[in-house]
């Protein structure tokens, strides 16, 4: 890991962003990788780049939803795994410039993301299955042409390399800052399961990759995924189950996560997580001292789904009145009970109740150390109290307490938030 604590601090700060996958994929309506699903050809599937004309496009609309739901920084496919390119690239006409839409998504992205106030971040794929330099592999769409073998010969992946390297040179020269940058992703290690013919590092040249990043933009977040470190961890599609850790030091993270399992608009999944499955999801991260980069996969018009808008909107209620415990904040030195996430900023601590007790809330631990307590979600004190450890239960009162116990009051009606946060001021 490599950024210096002052790089990152934007990043740990905000805890919060916006994933956007989206290319002509979103045509087909059915995960981003359906070119690998269906074995398609590169000339199948260039029907989804001669039929791309998605006229609801509006960058400064999805800054806006990201900006509401309360996401500070948005990262955007510029391309993916299917090699469409959604800039202006020199290098390549497979691009949104000669598709009948014919404008540069990045640069009107940019532009929309700045003016917004949030960060701008680049997810960019290392795989690229339409380039006829790319060989095939496990994962390459013509994976089970009989001819592979013969196909492979002919092309050559140092001349892919320097189209990745070339390209990667535009999207960081000719966009102004770019604060983050996701490459994906490297399968010749550690990948499970094994891929023939898998490419990692070496194929990428990824040390002469990131130097280069590195010249362009100092100062740039960059993931881990080139198969060399990076400034920050990716766990995907799950939850990390404590604080990631390499070498048995904290690191940066950030777990990506999709509203429905799939990363591209995919119509007929209707595996949606509900808002209160992802705001826990998001306290869950920060309290383990990560980050939430949550997904959105617009439609081929270029718009966000009804589902992705009120899944967005839950959060950004909750965020309306929370945030105070999201940013800048992250794990604390107390441990928890069951079913409450602590995250803390300074003197503050926040518990998260992801079930509701009747009433009494007993926090173990901390009764020595809280000044006052509140419900977050109108900044209504609560009161507090601490049970003699050798009370005996009663009819009416509670029986005793392990010592350095605080109890909490709790309204019997539960706030109707997604969460209910408790605000503990240290003293
Ligand atoms: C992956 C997938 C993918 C998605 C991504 C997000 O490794 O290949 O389609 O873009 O990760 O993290």
């Amino acid at each position: 890991m490599t950024a210096t604590t002052e790089q990152s601090a934007w990043f740990t700060y905000n805890r919060f962003g916006m994933f956007i996958h989206w290319g002509v994929y979103a045509l087909g309506a059915r995960h981003e990788w359906l070119m690998n699903r269906e074995r398609m050809s590169a000339e199948q599937y260039e029907r989804y780049a001669r039929h791309f004309d998605p006229d609801l496009f509006d960058a400064r609309e999805w800054a806006a939803a990201a900006k509401a739901a309360g996401m500070k920084y948005v990262v955007l496919t510029t391309k993916h795994h299917d090699g469409f390119c959604l800039w202006d690239s020199d290098l390549t006409d497979y691009k949104v410039t000669t598709s009948p839409f014919g404008r540069d998504v990045v640069a009107e992205f940019v532009e929309a993301v700045r003016d917004a106030g949030l960060k701008v971040g680049f997810y960019h794929s290392l795989l690229d299955w339409h380039h006829p330099d790319f060989t095939i592999d496990g994962f390459h769409p013509q994976r089970d042409d009989p001819n592979a073998a013969a196909v492979n010969e002919e092309r050559d992946l140092a001349r892919y390399r320097d189209y990745l390297h070339g390209q990667v040179r535009e999207l960081l020269t000719r966009y102004g800052r770019v604060d983050y940058l996701f490459f994906d992703f490297s399968y010749a290690v550690n990948h499970e399961p094994v891929v023939w013919g898998a490419k990692g590092a070496e194929d990428w040249a990824s040390e002469q990759l990131l130097t280069m990043v590195r010249e362009l933009q100092p100062g740039i977040l960059v993931n881990d995924r080139l198969g060399i470190p990076g400034d920050l961890v990716t766990p995907e599609q799950y939850q990390p189950d404590s604080p990631l850790e390499v070498g048995g030091k904290p690191v940066l993270w950030e777990a990506c996560q999709t509203l429905n399992g799939s990363w591209g608009y995919d119509r007929d999944n209707t595996d949606y997580k509900d808002v209160g499955m992802l705001v826990r999801m998001l306290i869950d991260g920060v309290a383990k001292g990560g980050n939430l980069l949550l997904n959105v996969g617009p439609n081929g018009r270029g718009a966000f789904d009804e589902h992705a808008l009120e899944s967005l909107d839950g959060i950004g209620e909750w965020m309306r009145l929370h945030s105070r415990s999201i940013y800048g904040a992250g794990r604390s030195s107390f441990t928890p009970p069951t079913d409450i996430r602590y995250t803390q900023r300074g003197d503050r601590l926040y518990a998260h109740l992801f079930a509701w007790p009747f009433e009494t809330l007993h926090l173990p631990g901390l009764a020595e150390h809280v000044e006052y307590a509140q419900l977050l979600n109108d900044a209504s004190e609560l009161g507090m109290r601490v049970i003699d450890p050798n009370a005996t239960a009663q009819n009416m009162s509670q029986g005793g307490q392990p010592a350095g116990t605080l109890t909490l009051t709790l309204p019997v009606r539960r706030p109707d938030v997604a969460v209910p946060v408790v605000e503990l001021y240290l003293r």
